[in-house]
């Protein structure tokens, strides 16, 4: 075990300071072979850089909730303005159209729901990605849970070397416990793990202190949007984030819950795209909703 006596915490993360190695428009990924930027660069555009994914893989463990009961009806209709499109596969196969034309961010750990105790994941088989011609794997690392943290960090490196096969990059997806806190130090610790095993995105939360984050992770880094707000609210975040060094949002129920997820999906779109600010968004999607 490594010495952990005069441990440090960061200081100089050179905010504002581009990563030297910045060469492609993806973070972190200019020594990637060909196959790995492909995929990336089908979830994150090459004119800015940035995606909105689209999160539906709540059912996974919360069952149909709410704005979830009937994928069909209403979260299809939405996968036209989303970058990339983030489920299980149970759901891709059974409800998505095979002819969306979008890349696919799979769920790719599963285990026990919010009955029992979560993180108790297992990977699934790399050849049913490989199959389902997806672009990412995401896969749930769950940092300072004392019964699972070794076994979702294992999870991980093992994605990331069946990944590496294929040239499938694999999302580090970032867990938030009862027990865990939700600030900078520990966002920045889970992100920063993530990236260490092999990670080429993370998923993590925003947080004051957020830009060191973004800055201390070596690869791109989407938030997820996190319990419904209000709409005005919700596009603040995004805006708030992208401008602290995220690289997108991997958005669900600030969506799917929203009076208007269409609405909202494209104010979301244009403030992480295009800039807009929380006004702008808000106004975009007041005029989206009539
Ligand atoms: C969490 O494990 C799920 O993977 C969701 O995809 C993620 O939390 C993003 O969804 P939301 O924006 O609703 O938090």
């Amino acid at each position: 075990m490594a010495d952990l006596d005069d441990l440090r915490e960061g200081a100089d993360f050179g905010l504002g300071i581009a990563s030297s190695s910045q060469t492609f428009h993806v973070k972190g990924a200019a020594n990637l072979p060909w196959g790995m930027k492909d995929r990336l660069s089908r979830i994150f555009n090459p004119k800015t850089g940035k995606s909105v994914m689209l999160a539906f893989d709540h059912g996974f463990i919360m069952g149909p909730t709410s704005g979830l009961e009937r994928i069909d009806l209403h979260i299809v209709p939405l996968i036209e303005y989303a970058d990339c499109i983030m489920c299980t596969r149970g759901i891709l196969q059974s409800s998505v159209p095979a002819n969306v034309n979008k890349p696919i961010c799979l769920r790719s750990d599963a285990g026990t729901s919010i009955l029992t105790e979560l993180n108790d994941n297992v990977l699934i088989d790399i050849e049913d990605a490989i199959r389902l011609n997806v672009s990412a794997m995401a896969v749930m690392l769950s940092i300072g849970d004392s019964a699972y943290e070794a076994k979702t960090v294992a999870n991980l490196y093992k994605a990331v070397d069946l990944g590496s096969r294929y040239n499938i990059p694999v999302m580090g997806v970032t867990a938030v416990g009862k027990q865990m806190a939700r600030d900078a130090r520990y966002f920045g610790l889970a992100s920063r793990l993530c990236a260490e095993n092999g990670a080429n995105i993370v998923k993590t939360y925003y947080c004051e202190g957020f830009e060191k984050v973004a800055a201390a992770c070596p690869v791109p880094v989407v938030i997820a949007g996190g319990k419904k707000l209000p709409e005005k609210e919700a596009l603040e975040l995004c805006y708030n984030a992208i401008n602290d060094g995220a690289a997108g949002v991997d958005m669900g129920r600030n969506v799917f819950q929203s009076d208007a997820p269409a609405a909202m999906i494209q104010a979301v779109h244009a403030v992480v795209h295009d800039g807009l600010t929380p006004d702008q968004g808000h106004e975009l999607f007041l005029d989206l909703s009539k």
